[in-house]
């Protein structure tokens, strides 16, 4: 009689492998797991100031998304400033809209960590689940188990190797990686994905995420290049942009498509076009990690959804609106305020004022990175050698602790390199690849930037 049903249960295994294939049986395994496990989420808006109102835009859109996909409150961790919403600026008090016409986004979101506990050390003690290492906020951690899964968002400005957050450091590739490794090693998750949107966001990853640790990341653009803001300066939000290309791009895949049915892979296929914009004011969307994970459904980690009913979602989005390389907004920004003040008010010489001073600084920045380089490599050599740009798989320093001492160094004679001067740490690193000593680095920007 055993024997019988043993044979029995074992051919009714059998079939099902042959009729249905093994990724059923795995799914059904996951998903019995998944039935266990919780959901986390972290989401992180990297920015302050109206001029960026399109990060924390993108964050609360994602919160509102998770929210109505199940996930609870208690297991999504937010960072934002939280300056938009009630911005002396915002024509619309306590409201943040993520497309023209859009929904409010901000009703509910939580702050957990705000103003400037929106922090690099809260984000790694977030992710750990370490409660001992944060430095003030709500004290939500990723208190995670085994089984569980996690989804990681995070947009704002970025540059090679490094993401920013409101207030100082930043966040270094080498880093994060090493917290995403100690995460792995803490046996607390089954699965992550992380999205990041920045500026050469592929550099945060390329090279340095280790495959095996179940994670499966997307970044809004290669390593040697932009990223783009989106919905700029519609009606009544004409001096800002209301998010970014490739977050709102799968922030509205994500609230179209059955979550059950979509899988990562596929919502990266589908919106991989829209944020390339034929190659003109767009990006290339990456993958790095374990892409096997990205045949899993995005419900594991968005919740799921009663998708909207169309037959084709893909270009239900405004097609004419525009996109403005996310170095450039604050420029959009000040030019917008110099346009919109009366002939001859303070207003507009104001205006003016701080548009020449935010483009010299500008100019400074370039010139003194350009300069060092020469000091360093000859009037020729410099400007080539600072724009290097290593194969894929490599990444972008070997010695991470040389690059950021580079930055200090730099910023202690030459002043803040800025969101905008970010774009240079390339040139810090290549400066470090070359084997610049920390000394002949010092020597340079004091030629540099102390006359
Ligand atoms: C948690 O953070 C504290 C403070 O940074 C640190 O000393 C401690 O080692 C961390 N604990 C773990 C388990 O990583
Ligand atoms: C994209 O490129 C195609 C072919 O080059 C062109 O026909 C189309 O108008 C372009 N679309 C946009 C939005 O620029």
């Amino acid at each position: 009689m055993f024997v019988k049903i043993n044979v029995a249960s074992f051919l009714v295994a059998l079939f099902v492998v042959l009729v249905e294939g093994s990724n059923v049986i795995e799914s059904i395994v996951e998903d019995h797991e998944h039935s266990i496990g919780t959901q986390w989420a972290v989401l992180v808006a990297g920015s302050s100031d109206w001029y960026n109102y399109r990060h924390q835009a993108d964050i609360c859109h994602a919160y509102q998304l998770l929210k109505k996909g199940g996930l609870k409150d208690e297991h999504i961790i937010v960072f934002m400033y939280d300056d938009i919403a009630y911005n002396s600026e915002n024509p619309r008090p306590g409201v943040i809209i993520n497309k023209p016409h859009g929904p409010d986004v901000y009703k509910g979101v939580p702050k957990d960590y705000t103003g400037k506990n929106c922090n690099a050390q809260n984000f790694y003690g977030v992710i750990l689940g370490n409660k001992s290492a944060l430095t003030g906020g709500s004290g939500k951690v990723v208190n995670s188990g085994p089984n569980d899964y996690i989804f990681i968002y995070y947009a704002d400005h970025g540059g090679p190797g490094v993401i920013e957050m409101p207030v100082e450091p930043p966040i270094y590739g080498k880093d994060l990686n090493e917290v995403l490794k100690k995460k792995h090693g803490s046996r607390t998750y089954k699965k992550m994905v992380f999205y990041l949107e920045a500026c050469d966001s592929g550099s945060m990853f390329e090279g340095l995420l280790d495959k095996g640790l179940n994670i499966y990341v997307t970044t809004a653009s290669k390593s040697d290049e932009n990223s783009f803001a989106t919905y700029c300066a519609p009606k009544d939000y004409e001096d800002t942009c209301l998010g970014d290309l490739f977050s709102v791009s799968w922030l509205e895949n994500s609230d179209l498509q059955d979550r059950r049915v979509e899988t990562l892979k596929k919502q990266f296929r589908r919106i991989r076009k829209r944020v390339l914009n034929n190659g003109t004011e767009g990006s290339h969307m990456m993958e790095y990690g374990d892409l096997h994970i990205h045949n899993d459904a995005l419900s594991k980690y968005m919740g799921s959804n009663s998708p909207q009913h169309t037959s084709s979602s893909t270009n239900n989005y405004p097609s004419n609106s525009r996109h403005v390389n996310q170095r450039d907004v604050q420029l959009l920004y000040l030019i917008s305020k110099f346009q919109n003040a009366p002939e001859g008010s303070i207003r507009k010489s104001e205006a003016y004022r701080k548009l020449s001073e935010v483009i010299s600084e500008r100019e400074h920045v370039d010139k003194s990175v350009k300069h060092i380089g020469q000091i360093l490599f000859g009037v020729k050599n410099g400007p080539e050698v600072l724009n290097i740009v290593r194969p894929a798989g490599q990444p972008l320093v070997d010695d991470w602790d040389c690059l950021k001492s580079f930055v200090k160094i730099f910023e202690s004679y030459c002043g803040s390199l800025t969101s905008y001067g970010k774009k240079h740490v390339r040139g810090f690193a290549n400066m470090c690849n070359a084997g610049i000593q920390r000394d002949q680095m010092d020597a340079a920007a004091k030629q540099t930037c102390s006359s």
